[in-house]
Order: C-alpha cells, then structure tokens, then sequence
C-alpha cells in the first residue's frame, strides 16, 4: 500500500479577505485562481472520507484521519482520483450514507511551497487555511516553520484560529439551527392571534450563543398587532444581547417570510449575511440572508 501524504495546517477565520490576498501578494505568493469544490462525506467506519469534485480540476476521493487541534496540526491522506464521481457517489451513498456536503469558492496561492487557501464556505463565510506538504522522510519541522511565518504575515491571530474541519462546523451548526427552530415551533404554540387565526413563532440566536423566542401578540386594534420576531427581538434585548446571528420565523404556511417592517428591524442588530430560516412546521424550507430579505434597508448617511 503506498505510504500516506502529510501536511501540516491550520486555519481560522477571515473577517478581511481582501486584506489578506492583498498581504499574501505583497508576500510575492503566486495566485493560481479560483477553484469551486464540493466536498461530499460519507460515514466512514475510522477516519473521514470524502470525495471531491474541483472545477476546474477532476474529482478525488479522499480517505484521512485527522486529530481536531487549534495548533498547527499534521494530517496522514490517501487520494484516489475518480473518473466518474457522479456513479461513485450513488455507490458510496448507498454504502455509507451522506453525513454533510461542503461547497467552497477557494483561491489558491502558493509561497514557497505553503499553499494559503481563501475560502469561501457555503454557511460559513470567509475563512484562511495555510497547507504545508511534506517530503516523505521529513520530520515536519521546516513545515511547521513555514505555516508559523506564513501565519504570523497573514495577521491570523489565535483568537481567530479554529481547530475543527469545514464539515465538523457545519455539522455543529446544524444541529444549533434544529434547536432554533424547535424553539420557534414551541414559542408558536403560544401565539395570541385571535384575529388571523395564523400564528407565528421566531427564534433569534444572540453573539454569546442564547437563544431567544417571541410569538405573534395581535390587538382588537389590529395596527396594534406586534409580529414574532419582533417580540423576539425584545426578548433578546432584554437578556443584555445586542445582536442577531441567525434568525427562525416558522408557520403554517407554505413559505413564511418575515414582513417589510421586521425585516428593518432585524437589520438593525443583524448583518446582511445572517441566515434566516424560513420554516413550516416540520422544519427549514428555505434559508436566506437578511441581505437578500432586504436590500438596501434604510441607514442614516454616515
Ligand atoms: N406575522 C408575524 O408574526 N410574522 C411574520 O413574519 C408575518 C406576519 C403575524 C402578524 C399577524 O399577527 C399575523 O401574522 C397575520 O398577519
């Protein structure tokens, strides 16, 4: 059997990607492009194995194990290329199941035999990873001396440094995402909608990780009526949060959105990318960001 690659990597978050390409440049980093790749995971029995479909490029499937380290970690990989991937993922679908899929917009520089990796995670956001491959026989010493310069000239500071894998992440926030929406589902139980008759739950996720639900409250003076989010978000007020990192709204309608007024109002502690789950009552149907909700919402001129 041949012997396995290594590599020695690490990642983190990126709040600036543009800086960083524009540092790694300035490096004298050679830009190879953009690649799109989609990472589809199997459940393996030991380790983690995923096939890969590159455009432009081939796909791959890759076999690795891989310990979840917030330091510069190694990793031992065997890579397959594949000729028919979309007949290989039928087989292994079949076989194993699908745990999660990844999708990524990466741009791929090269410095001195460290590829530096500008990724764009569907769900994720931005993100660095810089990869240093070894030569059999190496005791990953130069490598671990590369990432850490390469590290320290990108500005990726510790903080920002994270041990677990793309798909570790989206996993994770998946499961955080089914108890936001349990929450919405719950909260809507206790809707006060004597009016419509058409209840609503919403579930805000505040920077610390609280959750926090409201429901629709209507009044005989239907003006007066007060939508679920914002109930929610005076719930999240409330608690001492001040703001929105994913948003809820479920009903039993084919697809709820939140209304013109609640859109601005979730803008005002939200981001343009914050997700927003649309949901019915056996989950998410749809999920979009705020920015996509509402173009434009209204600012003061700086
Ligand atoms: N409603 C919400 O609570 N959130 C939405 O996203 C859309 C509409 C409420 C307001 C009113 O009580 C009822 O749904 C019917 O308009």
């Amino acid at each position: 059997m041949p012997t396995p690659h290594r590599n020695v990597e690490l990642k983190g978050r990126d709040p600036d990607p543009a800086a960083t390409l524009a540092a790694a440049l300035a490096l004298g980093a050679t830009d190879l492009g953009v690649l799109r790749q989609r990472d589809t995971y199997f459940a393996a029995r030991s380790g983690r194995l995923k096939l890969r479909e590159q455009e432009p490029g081939g796909a791959q499937l890759i076999a690795y194990e891989r310990a979840d380290d917030a330091r510069a970690r190694q990793s031992a990989y065997h890579l397959v290329d594949v000729g028919d991937p979309a007949a290989l993922a039928a087989a292994l679908t079949a076989a194993l199941g699908v745990t999660v899929v990844v999708e990524k917009a990466r741009r791929l520089l090269i410095d001195e035999g460290v590829r530096i990796h500008l990724d764009d995670v569907a769900g994720l956001g931005a993100w660095v990873e810089l990869e240093a491959v070894a030569p059999e026989g190496s005791d990953l010493g130069a490598e671990h001396a590369k990432v850490w310069r390469m590290r320290e000239a990108l500005g990726l500071s510790d903080d920002r440094v994270v041990a677990e894998g793309y798909a570790a992440l989206l996993l994770s926030r998946g499961a955080a995402t089914q108890r936001l929406v349990a929450l919405a589902r719950d909260v809507r139980e206790r809707a006060y909608a004597p009016y419509s008759r058409f209840s609503v739950g919403a579930a805000l996720r505040d920077e610390r990780g609280g959750l926090h639900a409201g429901a629709n409250v209507e009044n005989v003076s239907y003006p007066q009526g007060q939508c679920a989010e914002t109930s929610a978000i005076g719930a999240l007020v409330a608690s001492g949060a001040r703001r929105i990192e994913e948003v809820a709204v479920l009903a039993d309608a084919e697809l709820v959105t939140p209304c013109g007024g609640c859109r601005q109002r979730l803008c005002e502690l939200a981001e343009p990318g914050t997700p927003v789950h649309l949901c019915g009552p056996e989950g998410v149907r749809r999920t979009m960001t705020l920015g996509e909700l509402l173009p434009l919402g209204f600012e003061l001129p700086a």
